[in-house]
């Protein structure tokens, strides 16, 4: 098992994100054709849904993407950065708002203004249009021609985080947010969730494409974007003039008034006045690794804390950050290959809210990402039947509340609640 899911995290090292295949994208009118994804209604004998396109065009944000490039915002976010050309031409956007293949890798019916279309995440299609519905066309053979590997939670993480956080190639710098672009955050489970999936998890999906899991999709998306984040912090996206690129700092620890004083430094051991890096997926990171590999969870918190250090004295931080990655790379085949227990989510529960009252949220990115996290472990134990969920509804809707707007986010509020949360879990809500 261990063995074949290393294997399997080795060939994904080599698989090619959409944008760069060199097959070409067919454009998202080869899909939508009421016979194939643009069924108004589900199929009853159909593994798939067959209304995927029909959910996509109407509650997906993804298909208005590239529309968001035409609106004012978009405009004044040109203007302000002073591009050549507008949003909508330049594909220091386009890269994200839509597929972007390049022009020599566009099919006929592709179409720009489709926005993050089918091949934007499932691969170019000119290899797997037509054998995909053969009677004998099987999920690994779809991949092998071209299929992009949606259902591997570190292939799927690696995707929606190349536009939710970027890479070196595409990247949202703090000049661009400065200039009016928001700021982004991702959780896959959640995110997933929200899309609204057009896609349903059941017996022949298991039978299809093997295991899925909520909590270790988040465990997954926590470890990959820490790890993607220290290379971005490592590489030439890292820099941005004298300074470091700000975007991989807490936004938090530089915007906020002078008088709320918070020394959120002083949490991870740093002094007063120093900028932290945004650290919400290490804290998350320190739960999973608790569950997966006891003995790398203290290393793992003993070079997280050297990093810290290292960034507010400047000696030999991106050697600790290299170190940090690498420890979190090692984690990674062994949260896919572990199976989370009752008591594992019980621990990252009781985890998550504890290191919240000892101040570790005293910031709002690691109180949005624990928020996240509280809700689908909460959900996922509620599902699996060890916890009455519907009775701490009402707690989780006042930790949304208390997150919901990050420049109104207070600390002392948000213990309050988690504490509220902890002590229902023990009486109210326990099975
Ligand atoms: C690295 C990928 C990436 C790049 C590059 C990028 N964006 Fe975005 N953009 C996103 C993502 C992801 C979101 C959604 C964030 C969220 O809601 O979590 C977004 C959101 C936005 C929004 C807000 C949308 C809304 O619904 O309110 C605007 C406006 C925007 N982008 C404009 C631009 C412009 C203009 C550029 C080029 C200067 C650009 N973006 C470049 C990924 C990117
Ligand atoms: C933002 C990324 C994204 C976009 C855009 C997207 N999908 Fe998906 N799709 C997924 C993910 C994630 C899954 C679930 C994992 C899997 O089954 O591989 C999925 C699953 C599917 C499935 C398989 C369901 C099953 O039971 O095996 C089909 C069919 C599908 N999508 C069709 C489409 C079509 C058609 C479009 C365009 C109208 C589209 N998707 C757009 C991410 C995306
Ligand atoms: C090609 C770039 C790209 C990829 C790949 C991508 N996204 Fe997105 N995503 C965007 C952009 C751009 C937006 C903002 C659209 C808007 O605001 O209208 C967005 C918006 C979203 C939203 C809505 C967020 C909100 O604030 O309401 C969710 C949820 C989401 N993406 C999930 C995912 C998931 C899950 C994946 C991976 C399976 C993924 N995305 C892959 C570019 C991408
Ligand atoms: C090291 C401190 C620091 C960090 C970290 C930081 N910023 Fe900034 N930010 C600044 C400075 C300095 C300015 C420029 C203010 C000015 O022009 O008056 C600025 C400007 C901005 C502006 C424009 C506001 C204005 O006054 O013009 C926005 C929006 C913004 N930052 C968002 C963010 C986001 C989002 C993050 C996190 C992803 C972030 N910042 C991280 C220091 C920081």
């Amino acid at each position: 098992m261990v063995v074949s899911l290393l294997l399997q995290t080795f060939a994904l090292a080599d698989t090619v994100l959409p944008q760069y295949a060199h097959d070409k994208s067919l454009g998202v009118a080869s899909c939508s054709s009421s016979l194939c994804h643009g069924s108004i209604e589900t199929w009853k004998n159909s593994d798939v849904l067959q209304n995927e396109y029909v959910t996509w065009l109407r509650s997906d944000k993804h298909a208005r993407a590239y529309n968001v490039l035409l609106n004012a915002r978009s405009k004044e976010i040109a203007r302000k950065l002073g591009l050549k050309e507008p949003a909508e031409k330049s594909n220091l956007c386009l890269d994200c708002h839509t597929h972007n293949p390049p022009p020599a890798q566009r099919g006929e019916k592709y179409e720009v203004s489709d926005g993050v279309s089918c091949e934007a995440c499932h691969g170019a299609a000119e290899r797997w249009i037509k054998s995909h519905v053969e009677v004998k066309a099987t999920h690994q053979r779809n991949i092998e021609k071209g299929l992009y590997p949606t259902e591997n939670d570190v292939a799927r993480v690696h995707l929606c985080l190349s536009c939710h956080l970027g890479t070196e190639k595409k990247f949202v710098t703090h000049r661009m947010m400065a200039a009016g672009h928001p700021r982004m955050s991702f959780e896959l489970d959640t995110f997933t969730q929200i899309g609204p999936a057009h896609f349903r998890i059941d017996d022949d999906w298991h039978k299809r494409k093997g295991s899925w899991d909520g909590v270790r999709a988040w465990a997954i998306g926590q470890a990959v974007y820490a790890q993607d984040l220290l290379k971005l912090l490592q590489g030439p996206r890292g820099r941005d003039g004298l300074f470091p690129e700000l975007v991989l700092f807490d936004c938090h620890s530089c915007h906020h008034n002078m008088s709320d004083k918070r020394n959120t430094a002083a949490r991870v051991g740093a002094g007063p006045g120093v900028v932290r890096i945004n650290d919400a997926s290490f804290l998350m990171l320190r739960q999973i690794a608790k569950c997966v590999d006891p003995n790398a969870a203290p290393i793992l918190a003993k070079e997280v804390f050297a990093l810290h250090h290292a960034v507010a004295d400047g000696s030999d931080a991106l050697k600790r950050a290299h170190a940090v990655e690498a420890t979190i790379s090692k984690l990674i085949p062994k949260i896919s290959a572990h199976q989370f227990s009752a008591e594992d989510l019980r621990g990252i529960m009781l985890g998550l809210i504890d290191e919240g009252l000892e101040g570790q949220y005293g910031d709002y990115q690691g109180a949005e990402q624990a928020v996240m996290a509280v809700q689908s472990v909460a959900d996922f134990m509620g599902r699996s039947g060890m916890l009455r969920t519907a009775a701490l509804r009402a707690n989780l809707k006042q930790l949304l509340a208390l997150t919901a707007n990050d420049e109104k986010y207070r600390s002392a509020s948000f213990e309050q609640a988690l504490r509220a949360l902890k002590s229902n879990i023990a009486t109210g809500a326990a099975k």
